[in-house]
């Protein structure tokens, strides 16, 4: 498939990293064009874009930029997810390490929009090299008044940048767990609402957006919302919950494939083209059994399933919980899937912050049943348990406070569904399947 990258345009340019190669290359011309507009016209083509978050849930950008309270006088605050901890995604590291000025000036125009005079960017503690790049960036773009006060000589606007290091756990990536720590106390998510753009950091309006969606906002100032509706996926007209998928996505590709790597698409491509075209195909030779299709909370795609566009809606049509990040994980057909889902619910046992019972216990629970399958003391009426504790958990059946526990359950309930044969038979074998590599 031809296309033309934006977001990875730069990619590989030598030293674009420094502020002088960005600007040469065309850089900052989109925050000098939104600063000739106001604020709520720089919203108004955000929305007209039909923009989604890329963060996870896939929330219309501009639409949440409206929630912001109108008559409100004191400070807003910007928080930049970068905290970038779900399984297998790796899209907004490149971004920052590859493009920093990209990403910091979708932040200073996103901050204008809104209104925000101070942005923090929250950085997954572990990305060292990015937070080394992105503060010479933010140091350079002071000193070209970029940032700071007057910026571009306007002397209504100003905007301080604030790179904050992340506490290390996967719940920092929720957007009130993420608030919660940028303020200096445990990343425990908050009960909603009040949602953050009505009450968030410092009990202030704030808004969270995904490093991606802030490097999207970039060229739909730069280039226009028709151009970024014009790449991607409109809206099925006979689905009023279909709020079209538009705009290029960044779609990461691991696992066990010759080529890992990370690809900037139109939304709408399928995990087949990820695989065959860009990843170099499944290794040594194998076929995929499963595909996660957008980070381990969103579940599996089977082998007859790989043709799903992985746009915001593809995936849940065929039993996923969404698009996520878009990050695809190839699970190879030698690999038990009982294995696979037992890492998955090690994992979010690990990560669930413990405040809901539900999500604390469940997660626990369905590890210990795993376990005890892969040790041979399973029986067939596990399966059923663990799909009831997997139905029990989350936001969807509402008991609990964030969706750490439906990204928990999803790939169980996937496993079960889609490769439940699988798992009688190793537990009719009682576990003594030996892996074949
Ligand atoms: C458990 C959990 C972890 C999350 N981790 C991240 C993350 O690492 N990065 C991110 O951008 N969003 C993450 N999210 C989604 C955020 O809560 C939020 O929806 C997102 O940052 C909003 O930005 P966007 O609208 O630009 O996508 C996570 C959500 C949950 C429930
Ligand atoms: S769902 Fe899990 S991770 Fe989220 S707040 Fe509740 S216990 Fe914490």
């Amino acid at each position: 498939m031809s296309f033309e990258p934006v977001l990875l345009r730069n990619r590989g340019v030598p030293d674009v990293q420094r502020l002088e190669v960005y600007q040469q290359r065309g850089g900052y011309r989109a925050l000098e064009k939104a600063l000739r507009m106001s604020p709520a016209e720089v919203v108004q083509v955000v929305k007209d874009s039909g923009l989604r978050g890329r963060g996870g849930a896939g929330f219309p950008c501009g639409v949440k930029w409206t929630f912001l309270p109108k008559d409100h006088s004191g400070p807003i605050y910007l928080c930049v997810n970068a905290d970038e901890s779900e399984p297998g995604t790796f899209n907004n590291r490149i971004l920052m390490e590859e493009d920093p000025h990209q990403v910091l000036e979708g932040i200073t125009i996103s901050a204008y929009a809104t209104r925000a005079t101070t942005a923090y960017i929250y950085l997954r503690y572990e990305y060292g090299r990015c937070y080394r790049t992105m503060q010479r960036a933010v140091d350079e773009a002071y000193a070209a008044g970029l940032l700071g006060r007057n910026i571009l000589g306007r002397s209504d606007f100003h905007l301080d940048v604030y790179l904050h290091r992340g506490a290390g756990a996967y719940i920092c990536g929720e957007e009130t767990g993420l608030i919660e720590s940028l303020e200096g106390k445990r990343a425990w998510p908050r009960i909603k609402p009040p949602f953050p753009a009505v009450e968030g950091a410092f009990r202030k309006p704030t808004i969270v957006n995904n490093v991606e969606t802030l490097a999207c906002v970039t060229h739909i100032l730069d280039r226009g919302a028709d151009w970024f509706k014009s790449i991607g996926v409109p809206p099925d007209p006979n689905n009023p919950r279909d709020l079209g998928s538009y705009g290029p996505k960044l779609y990461c590709i691991s696992g066990h494939v010759n080529n890992p790597c990370c690809v900037e698409l139109p939304l709408g491509v399928t995990a087949r083209q990820l695989i065959e075209e860009h990843g170099g195909g499944v290794w040594k030779g194998r076929k995929a059994k499963a595909v996660v299709p957008g980070g381990i909370s969103m579940g599996f795609l089977s082998e007859s399933e790989l043709d799903t566009p992985l746009d915001f809606i593809g995936p849940t049509k065929v039993g996923c919980l969404g698009l996520g990040t878009a990050a695809v994980i190839v699970i190879d057909d030698q690999t038990s899937m009982v294995d696979v889902l037992y890492n998955s619910c090690r994992f979010f046992r690990h990560e669930s912050c413990g405040q809901c019972t539900p999500c604390r216990e469940g997660t626990e629970w369905m590890t210990k049943i795993l376990a005890r399958i892969r040790r041979g003391q399973g029986e067939l009426s596990d399966l059923d348990q663990l799909l009831e504790i997997a139905n029990g958990i989350g936001i969807t059946p509402g008991t609990t406070i964030c969706g750490l526990a439906d990204g928990a359950a999803w790939p169980v309930k996937n496993a079960l569904t889609k490769f439940r044969a699988e798992f009688e038979e190793y537990i009719r074998h009682h576990g003594r399947h030996h892996d074949q590599r």
